[in-house]
């Protein structure tokens, strides 16, 4: 397939999302089954990939800037192949190579069974190269039979379903990653066993709305106790789901199963149900409460986190106000909170112009709903100094004999230990709080006497 006979050497940058992170890995492990060696920095690479976000004009534009830095290495080294891969490559296609003349291949979501190839297909000599666009959206592709390339430890990332049958008015993802694409139960619990072997104990399924998963009679609560009943599978989380498809029968699986951890990240992204509705987010705010109540109900202890994004399009103060009524309704313990972003080609741009919220006025919004959501964490947090948690170290912290993991309920804390106990369970009572994070320290004894 090489046009060169050397092996060739790549590097994979991503930006953006859980899937895209996955994606990465992807990339990586179709490049690494045809020889390529994955290097972890670009000035060893003979191809650099962009793997890019198009959620927000934000995240467009700070790849922007990347990619012209990186230009700076291919004038050292002409030879140097620039691939733009991901959702932002799929949005912009052609404009981003006529944008960027350096840049030698965009690719978009649906085509990395295809890389080896497009990239083999490049001149090796740079001046004849031609641009190369690989951007169709195939309505099949959800990489059954192709394997990540995953980081070691005991955490993984794992697809279950690509692309969005939801038209959220506001929302990039469907047009850049087409509709939605459920992968083969068989092939996902033959990946989690695998996993297991190779000493992975906590998965999270990902998929765009993952809870609307449904393929050959299996739908999203099956696949979920399937997955947390495979043994050596401590512990299984999900995102993101869509609050929609939370079903009774999802919240009584979460609740029987052990290994489902006792945490849900439920967008939310307004409180106002005239917001919601011209978001075509599909419930009301009373719908979105009952489903918490079911959720707290079977599952008192749970960590619940959101996504809200702020002055979309004709959004009143008062609108704004029922959000930050429901943030103190419900009292999230986490949330990522946005400005709407205007995305070409999403219905939301078709709003009457003067619907459109100024930068200030958004900000402020903005400010105000991190103030208040931040307040909440910090007051959550607090309230569980003193508690012992089972924790899975994940690496090693910021400052020398520090570890960092997380609790079953998603919560990161630090604490002093042994380096060498990267990927194991221990427990750890927690000391205090910053407000987002917490300081502990190790108990001994044995760690399932923490499990629920
Ligand atoms: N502007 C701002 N935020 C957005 N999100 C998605 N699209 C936009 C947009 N156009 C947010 C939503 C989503 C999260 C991943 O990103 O809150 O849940």
């Amino acid at each position: 397939m090489f046009q060169n006979a050397s092996v060739k050497r790549v590097y994979v940058e991503t930006y953006g999302c859980q899937m895209n992170v996955s994606d990465g890995e992807l990339m990586e492990g179709i490049l690494a089954a045809r020889g390529y060696e994955i290097v972890g920095n670009p000035e060893e690479a003979d191809v650099v990939l962009v793997n890019t976000c198009a959620i927000r004009e934000h995240a467009e534009r700070r790849v922007l800037g990347r990619v012209s830095q990186l230009n700076g290495l291919k004038r050292e080294n002409p030879d140097l192949v620039i691939g733009i891969t991901g959702c932002m490559a799929q949005r912009m296609g052609d404009d981003l190579l006529e944008k960027a003349p350096f840049v030698d291949l965009v690719m978009g979501p649906d085509s990395y069974r295809s890389l080896p190839q497009a990239i083999g297909g490049l001149d090796n000599k740079p001046r004849e190269r031609k641009q190369l666009a690989v951007l169709a959206l195939q309505s099949e592709e959800n990489y059954q039979g192709l394997e990540q390339r995953r980081s070691e430890g005991p955490s993984a990332w794992l697809p279950i379903q690509r692309g969005c049958n939801h038209r959220c008015t506001f929302c990039i993802v469907p047009y850049v990653r087409g509709p939605e694409k459920n992968r083969s139960p068989e092939d996902i619990l033959k990946e989690v066993r695998g996993l297991v072997k190779d000493g992975v104990s906590e998965v999270t399924l990902l998929g765009q709305t993952v809870n609307s998963y449904s393929l050959e009679d299996v739908d999203f609560p099956d696949l979920l106790r399937q997955v947390a009943r495979v043994p050596g599978i401590r512990r299984v989380r999900f995102t993101s789901p869509h609050p929609i498809d939370v079903t009774p029968r999802l919240v009584e699986v979460m609740a029987i199963e052990d290994a489902v951890c006792e945490q849900l990240h439920l967008p939310a992204q307004s409180g106002n149900n005239r917001t919601l509705r011209r978001m075509l987010r599909r419930y009301t705010v009373e719908q979105l409460l009952e489903k918490i109540e079911m959720v707290r109900e079977a599952i008192p202890d749970i960590a619940l986190s959101t996504d809200i994004i702020v002055a979309f399009p004709g959004e009143t103060e008062e609108e704004f106000r029922d959000t930050l009524r429901l943030m103190h309704r419900v009292r999230f313990d986490d949330a990522f909170t946005y400005k709407y972003s205007l995305r070409e080609g999403t219905p939301a741009t078709r709003l009457p112009e003067e619907d459109f919220i100024s930068f200030g006025e958004a900000q402020t919004r903005l400010e105000e709903l991190i103030d208040v959501s931040r307040g909440i964490r910090a007051e959550i947090n607090q309230d569980e100094v003193g508690r012992i948690e089972e924790v899975l170290i994940e690496k090693h912290g910021r400052h020398k004999g520090q570890l960092l993991g997380r609790t079953r309920r998603n919560k990161v804390v630090v604490f002093d230990g042994d380096p060498a106990l990267v990927g194991e369970y221990r427990r750890v009572q927690l000391e205090r709080t910053t407000g987002a994070t917490f300081i502990g320290t190790e108990i001994p004894g044995s760690v399932a006497a923490v499990r629920a």
